[in-house]
C-alpha cells in the first residue's frame, strides 16, 4: 500500500523532533500503522535557519497555505504554535477533508469546541495528544484507558519549564531567570515565556484534561491561573521543614456544586511520587472511581518526547482514516452531543488547606490575635512555626498551615489579618493538597 502523505507546518523544537522521530523509526512504525508515513512537503519562516532535522526529500517553503493546499497531502500536522495562523490553518485543512494533528494546546484549549464540530461535520480527525504533558499518553490514558470510570479529580505538574525553573532553584539555589534561560535554550519554553511562568500554559492544558475527564465543553476562560514567579526560596525552605514541597500543580476536580478548575503553586506532601518529579519531567495523578489512584510520568516537553506524542497520533489517524468517522474515539472522550454542563465553580467557593506566612511585630498578643482571626472564619490551625526576628529586624516570620477551609472564609482572614498594624505586608498564602485517594 502507498505511503500515508503528511504535511508539516513548522520546523522548530517539535517539528524537527517529529521529522527526526519518524525518519529513525520509519519501518516500526509502518509495521503498527499498516502503511507507511512520510512528510512529502513542510513550511518554516526562514528557510536558512540552521534545522535539528534532516529535510532531504521534504518539500520546503515559506508559505504555510502551500502545504495545507497540496492535494497529495492527507493530515497536516500543526506545529507553529499561537491560535492566529495556527487556527486559520488546521480550519483550512478540515474544510479540506484533512485530517489534522497538532501539540498546540493554546488553540485547543482556546478554540478546540468551534475546530472539534467543524471536523465531526467533516468526518476527520483532529488529534492532539502532544498537547498535554509533552511525551505522556495522558490523552490517551484518561479518553481511552480510564473509559469505564467516573474521573472524580486530577492533580498534575504540566508545565516542564516551571518545573525545571522550581527543581533548579531548590537543588541548586539558581536565579529564576538564569534557569528561564536555560528552559528556552533547551526548546522547553513556549515563544512567550510568560506563558510557562504565570501558568497560562498550564492552564491551556488543564482545560483540555478536564473536558476529557469530566465530559464538559473547553472553558479557558473559566480556570483560575496563577503562576510560579512569586515562591520565594523562604516559601520553598519552610514547606521543605513541613514535610511539604512546592510544585505548580493544576488540579481539576468534581464537587457536588460544580467543578474546580484551577492552577497555582501547591503544598504538597513531600512522600507523594508526584512530590519528586523533578525537572522538565511531569506527572499527573487521576483518580478514577473503579481504578482508584493511577499516576503517569515523562518527559514534560522537548523535541523527541513530544515528536513522540505527535508519531503516536499520526499512527492513530492512520489507523483510522479507512474506518466509520461514527465509530471513532471522540475528540472530547463522551459523544458530542453528550457533553455536560456543569458549572465551573469560582475561586471563592474552592476548598483547600492553606500555607500561610507573614511578619508579625515580635510582642506578647500578636500571635494570639491572628489565631482569634482564624478562628472567627472557622479555620483551624493544623502547625505552626515561629522563626526569631533577623538581627536588624523587629518582625518574626510565622508560618502556618491551616485545615480545608472555603477560599472566600480564607480572604475575608487575610484581608483582616493584613489590616493589623502589628503585621507587615502582604501575607503569603499557597494552597495545599494532600492527594490522597479520599479527597
Ligand atoms: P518553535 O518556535 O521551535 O517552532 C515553530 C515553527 O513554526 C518554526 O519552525 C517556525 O519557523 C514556524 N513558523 C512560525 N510562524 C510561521 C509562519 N508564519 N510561517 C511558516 N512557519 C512558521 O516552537 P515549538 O516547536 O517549540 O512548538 C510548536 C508547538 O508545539 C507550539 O504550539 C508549542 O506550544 C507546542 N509544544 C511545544 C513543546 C516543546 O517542548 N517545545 C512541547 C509540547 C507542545 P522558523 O523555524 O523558520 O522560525
Ligand atoms: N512550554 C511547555 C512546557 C512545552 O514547558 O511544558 C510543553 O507543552
Amino acid at each position: 500500500m502507498n505511503p500515508v502523505k503528511v504535511g508539516l507546518l513548522g520546523l522548530g523544537t517539535v517539528g524537527g523532533g517529529t521529522v527526526n522521530v519518524l525518519k529513525r523509526n520509519a519501518k516500526e512504525i509502518a509495521r503498527r500503522a499498516g502503511r507507511g508515513i512520510v512528510i512529502v512537503q513542510a513550511a518554516a519562516r526562514d528557510l536558512n535557519k540552521p534545522r535539528i532535522c534532516d529535510t532531504t526529500g521534504i518539500k520546503l517553503g515559506t508559505d504555510p497555505n502551500e502545504v495545507v493546499n497540496n492535494p497529495e497531502v492527507e493530515i497536516v500536522i500543526e506545529l507553529i504554535g499561537g491560535d492566529t495562523l495556527a487556527k486559520e490553518m488546521v480550519l483550512k485543512a478540515i474544510e479540506q477533508g484533512k485530517h489534522v494533528v497538532t501539540a498546540n494546546k493554546a488553540l485547543i484549549a482556546k478554540h478546540g469546541n468551534e475546530i472539534f464540530a467543524k471536523a465531526q461535520a467533516k468526518g476527520v480527525i483532529v488529534a492532539f495528544e502532544a498537547a498535554v504533558a509533552g511525551g505522556i499518553p495522558i490523552i490517551k490514558a484518561i479518553r481511552e484507558g480510564l473509559a469505564g470510570n467516573q474521573i472524580q479529580w486530577l492533580a498534575g505538574i504540566i508545565n516542564g519549564t516551571g518545573n525545571f525553573i522550581l527543581t533548579e532553584m531548590r537543588d541548586k539555589g539558581r536565579d529564576f531567570d538564569d534557569v528561564l534561560q536555560e528552559a528556552q535554550a533547551l526548546g522547553y519554553a513556549e515563544a512567550d515565556p510568560t506563558f510557562d511562568v504565570e501558568g497560562i500554559d498550564a492552564a491551556h492544558k488543564l482545560t483540555i484534561l478536564a473536558s476529557i475527564a469530566f465530559g464538559i465543553p473547553l472553558q479557558f476562560n473559566k480556570t483560575y491561573t496563577e503562576g510560579i514567579t512569586r515562591i520565594t526560596r523562604e516559601d520553598v525552605t519552610y514547606a521543605e521543614a513541613l514535610g511539604y514541597r512546592i510544585k505548580h500543580l493544576g488540579v481539576a476536580r468534581r464537587t457536588a456544586k460544580g467543578i474546580e478548575l484551577r492552577v497555582h503553586p501547591t503544598l504538597i506532601p513531600a512522600r507523594r511520587l508526584i512530590a519528586n518529579v523533578d525537572g522538565v519531567k511531569n506527572a499527573v495523578l487521576v483518580m478514577g472511581d473503579a481504578v482508584g489512584p493511577t499516576l503517569y510520568y515523562g518527559a514534560g516537553a522537548g523535541a523527541e518526547p513530544t515528536a513522540s506524542a505527535v508519531v503516536a497520533d499520526l499512527v492513530d489517524v492512520v489507523r483510522a482514516m479507512t474506518a466509520d468517522p461514527e465509530n471513532r474515539v471522540p475528540h472530547l472522550a463522551f459523544q458530542a452531543d453528550a457533553l455536560a454542563n456543569d458549572p465551573i465553580l469560582s475561586m471563592d467557593e474552592v476548598e483547600t488547606a492553606y500555607y500561610l506566612r507573614m511578619q508579625a511585630l515580635d510582642k506578647p498578643g500578636v500571635m494570639a490575635r491572628v489565631a482569634s482571626i482564624l478562628g472567627e472564619q472557622q479555620i483551624s490551625i493544623e502547625a505552626i512555626i515561629q522563626k526569631e526576628p533577623l538581627e536588624d529586624s523587629q518582625f518574626a516570620n510565622i508560618i502556618m498551615l491551616t485545615h480545608r477551609v472555603q477560599e472566600k472564609q480564607m480572604n475575608q482572614a487575610l484581608a483582616k489579618i493584613e489590616s493589623l498594624d502589628t503585621i507587615d505586608g502582604r501575607v503569603t498564602r499557597i494552597r495545599l493538597e494532600t492527594l490522597d485517594s479520599s479527597k
